[in-house]
């Protein structure tokens, strides 16, 4: 049997869900996104001769793709170690460990790049002292958006012309990957990356996060910024609303990151009449019910219970404070092309 054929037992909870949001305007909705392009990095790691039969596969994750390599290397008997840090939520970590993981915790951030620098730093140790060991590496592992051509042509499949896709960024590979195989299709299609204030991938200034899962303090290879069309930033509170609002108005039970990309969907779509809108909801809500979905726990969010904008402030330049939810015209320009602009639009609002 081929190497294909064994890693595709979970192949048929790799794809999307179609939900009609409204007219015009569709989820794609993930069980577990992360599944495809894990299973498709492995896959094609072990092809090449980068990951032997029982090997031991390194990977630094708070979050879904942790996730998703647990499931496969419990299947395929791969060993796996993860490291992570408190964004871990201890109903996760039960259900690693459950599947055989290791998960090692880091909890002094880096001096430069926070907490995920000091998790690759402890990566690189077990890389060096595990003989055969293997890195997915999704934050640049050009595997990670490749495998995205699977979901886009089934979003072709059902939705046929679209004009618009959303999704936040995290590693980059979902919407770079999409964005990409979709416009060989539809060149004019407009992508909009959805990121939260102090990450740096689309140019703010580095400081704590309090999201996982989108943003981040290193900019991932994977990050494709020539293929973004507009940006969004949502502060933590605004994107736990707009998670609540999904619930309660499709029923949809989801992980805050398909929140956050639904309320810069939703106003697209209201603003576009006529336009057809796919938004990337990349996971379920259950890990997150003790958090985002718990009162309690939301009372301790800055910003909380709000009020919330209903429109986004346009930005004259990226890397200037975003109090609440703000936008900028990115143009499929290229990270250094919009900075070298941005000097100029520092600390301007346009309105
Ligand atoms: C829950 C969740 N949403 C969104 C993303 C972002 O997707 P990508 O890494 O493809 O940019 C991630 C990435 O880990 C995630 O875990």
């Amino acid at each position: 049997m081929s190497i294909h054929t064994l890693m595709r037992k979970l192949q048929d909870f790799e794809g999307p869900r179609l939900v009609p949001l409204g007219a015009d305007f569709f989820a794609a909705s993930f069980f577990l996104m992360k599944l495809l392009p894990a299973r498709f990095m492995l896959e094609r790691a072990a092809e090449q001769g980068h990951l032997r039969p029982g090997a031991t596969i390194c990977e630094s994750s708070s979050g879904t793709f942790g996730l998703a390599l647990a499931m496969l290397a419990a299947q395929y008997g791969y060993r796996l170690i993860l490291v992570s840090d408190w964004a871990l939520d201890r109903h996760l970590r039960r259900r690693l460990i459950e599947l055989g993981a290791e998960v090692a915790i880091v909890d002094r951030p880096a001096p430069i790049g926070g907490l995920q620098q000091s998790r690759l730093d402890r990566l690189d140790v077990y890389l060096r002292d595990i003989p055969g060991s293997y890195w997915p590496s999704q934050y640049h592992n050009p595997d990670n958006p490749l495998s995205y051509g699977k979901v886009a042509e089934q979003l072709v499949d059902r939705v046929g012309l679209i004009d618009c896709l959303v999704g936040p960024v995290g590693s980059g590979g979902s919407m770079s990957g999409t964005s990409r195989y979709l416009r060989a299709l539809f060149p004019d299609l407009h992508a909009i990356g959805v990121d939260t204030p102090n990450s740096v991938l689309f140019g703010q200034p580095s400081s704590k996060l309090d999201l996982s899962g989108l943003g981040g303090n290193i900019l991932p290879g994977n990050v494709d910024h020539s293929q973004f069309d507009e940006v969004h930033w949502l502060t933590p509170a605004e994107v736990f609303h707009a998670t609540h609002q999904l619930h309660r108005s499709h029923g949809l039970f989801m992980g805050p990151t398909s929140g956050a990309a639904y309320r810069v969907a939703e106003w697209w779509s209201r603003n576009n009449p006529g336009k057809t809108v796919v938004v990337l909801f990349p996971d379920e809500g259950h890990r997150y019910v003790e958090t985002v979905y718990d009162q309690q726990w939301l009372e301790t969010i800055a910003g909380w219970p709000g009020p919330f904008p209903a429109n986004p402030v346009t930005v004259a330049a990226p890397t200037q404070p975003m109090a609440s939810w703000s936008r900028f015209a990115w143009k499929r320009r290229t990270l250094d092309a919009v900075l070298a602009t941005a000097g100029a639009g520092h600390g301007q609002a346009a309105g």
